[in-house]
């Protein structure tokens, strides 16, 4: 019963599309017609508006974290992994959107984090030094996504390591379109131009 309350609550925590809710306020326009048309910090940095993407990148990993953490303090280590699986789910399948959600990037790596923070910072760094190297977002987040199951197998964490291995397979089934274009060399860089041009 506790498990199922904390996967719910993680799940509504997760669905509060904070991306969307920013650029609204500010006057931005709706960002799914915007870039990439995803909800996440690197479609939001391009609005223009950097205060708007560190704003929607640090929400909407602090919900995972969250969820992880509240479940963690009342309900234990196993309502933690669910709740932090299931905002991650609400992050990409937010009830409020007809189910048409985020990437789940951000919110993986605070969920990540939360969970097992030896693990969430290996992601995080491994996502800076990829993003500083290649500057594509998408290609940083699949990089450090993958590796997270690793970092967590040999740390001796299997539970953490299952719950980062379903979210990655969710996260390179939202990168479907971002993969194709890194493999045509038309992925945008952050803060423009193209992967394959320069
Ligand atoms: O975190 C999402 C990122 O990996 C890709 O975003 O907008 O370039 O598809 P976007």
């Amino acid at each position: 019963m506790t498990a199922l309350i904390w996967t719910i609550l993680g799940y509504l925590i997760g669905s509060i599309p904070f991306g969307l809710t920013i650029t609204r306020a500010l006057g931005l326009g709706d960002l799914r017609q915007i870039g990439s048309g995803n909800i996440g910090a690197t479609n939001v940095l391009r609005t223009g508006n950097k205060p708007a993407a560190l704003a929607t990148l640090l929400l909407d990993s602090g919900k995972g974290a969250i969820a992880v953490l509240l479940a963690r303090q009342f309900g234990g280590e196993g309502p933690a992994l669910l709740a932090g699986a299931a905002a991650f789910l609400g992050h990409c399948f937010p009830v409020w959107l007809g189910f048409r959600g985020g990437k789940g990037v951000a919110t993986f790596l605070g969920t990540m984090l939360a969970l097992s923070w030896p693990v969430g910072l290996a992601a995080c760094a491994t996502w800076a030094i990829v993003a500083a190297l290649g500057r594509i977002s998408s290609l940083s987040a699949l990089v450090a996504a993958a590796g997270s199951p690793v970092v967590a197998l040999l740390l001796g964490q299997p539970r953490v390591a299952t719950a980062a291995l379903f979210m990655v397979a969710l996260i390179f089934l939202r990168h479907r379109a971002n993969i194709e274009r890194l493999l045509n060399g038309t992925e945008p860089r952050i803060g423009g131009g193209r992967s394959g041009g320069g």
